[in-house]
C-alpha cells in the first residue's frame, strides 16, 4: 500500500486529491497549520494529519510521518501586487511556502522513498504565462517548476517527480477574485478540485512518466 504525506491536505484542492487517493487505497498523511479542517477530513478518510508549518522542520516532519511513498508538495498561498506594492518581505514568504518548503520537503522525502515514489508539484499555469498583479507568486510557482525538472532527473531511476500546472479551480485561494471573467478565459470553463484529484492520481501511479508538467487548465494555455 502507498504511503503519502499531502502538504495543505485539509482543504481545497489537497482535500480533492486526498479523496481520490483514499479511494485507491492511499495510507494519507494530510499536513496543514489549522487543525480544522485537518481533524474532521482525516476522520472522513480514515487518515493520519498533523498540524505543521511547512516552512519549518521539513526534516522532522518526514521522520514523523514516514516512512513514505509518496510526497504531493500542495500547500501554498496566493499574493496580489503590482509592481510598485512589492516587498522582499512577501517574495520571501511566497519563496519559502512555494520553493524552499517543497525543495527540502523533498530531499528528505527522497532520502527514505521506495522504489516507485513520486514527489508531485502543484504548480500553476502561472509559472508559465503571468497576469498583473500575481508576479511574485509566478515567480515562485515557475522555480517550482524547475525544482520539479531537477528532482525528475536526480531521483531516476528509483523515484519520479511531477507538476501539475493549474488554471483556476474556486478555492479558499480564489476568495474575492472576479471568477467570472476568469471563467471566460478558460475554454472548458473553470475546473473542480476533483479534476486535480484525478490528475494526480494519474501522475502518482503512472510508472513511465517523469519531470513532467501537466496542464490541468480547461484549456486556459491554447
Ligand atoms: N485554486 C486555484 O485556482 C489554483 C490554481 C493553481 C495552483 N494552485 C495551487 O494549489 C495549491 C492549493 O491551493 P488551493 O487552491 O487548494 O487553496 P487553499 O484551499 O487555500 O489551500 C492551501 C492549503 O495550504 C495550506 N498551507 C498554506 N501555508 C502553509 C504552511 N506554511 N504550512 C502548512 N500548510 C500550509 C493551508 O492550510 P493552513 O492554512 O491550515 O496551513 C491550506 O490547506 C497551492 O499551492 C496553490 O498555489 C491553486
Amino acid at each position: 500500500m502507498s504511503r503519502t504525506l499531502i502538504t495543505g491536505g485539509g482543504t481545497g484542492l489537497g482535500a480533492a486529491i486526498a479523496r481520490e487517493l483514499a479511494g485507491v487505497g492511499h495510507d494519507l498523511v494530510l499536513v496543514g497549520r489549522r487543525e480544522e479542517p485537518l481533524r474532521s477530513l482525516a476522520e472522513e478518510l480514515g487518515a493520519a494529519w498533523q498540524i505543521a508549518d511547512i516552512t519549518t522542520g521539513a526534516q522532522g516532519l518526514i521522520e514523523r510521518c514516514g516512512p513514505l511513498t509518496h510526497l504531493v508538495n500542495n500547500a501554498g498561498h496566493a499574493h496580489t501586487g503590482a509592481v510598485e506594492d512589492w516587498s522582499a518581505e512577501d517574495l520571501r514568504a511566497l519563496l519559502e511556502v512555494h520553493v524552499v518548503a517543497p525543495a527540502m520537503l523533498a530531499r528528505a522525502w527522497a532520502a527514505q522513498a521506495p522504489q516507485g515514489g513520486c514527489a508531485l508539484n502543484i504548480s500553476s499555469t502561472l509559472a508559465t504565462r503571468s497576469a498583473p498583479g500575481l508576479g511574485l507568486y509566478a515567480a515562485a510557482k515557475a522555480a517550482l517548476s524547475s525544482l520539479t525538472r531537477t528532482l525528475a532527473l536526480e531521483l531516476a531511476p528509483r523515484c519520479r517527480a511531477n507538476a501539475l500546472r493549474v488554471g483556476v479551480v474556486p478555492t479558499e485561494m480564489t476568495q474575492g477574485r472576479d471568477l467570472a471573467a476568469l471563467a471566460a478565459l478558460h475554454p472548458l470553463g473553470l475546473g473542480a478540485p476533483e479534476d486535480v484529484g484525478a490528475a494526480a492520481r494519474f501522475l502518482l501511479e503512472s510508472r513511465w512518466i517523469t519531470g513532467v508538467e501537466l496542464p490541468v487548465d480547461g484549456g486556459l494555455l491554447l
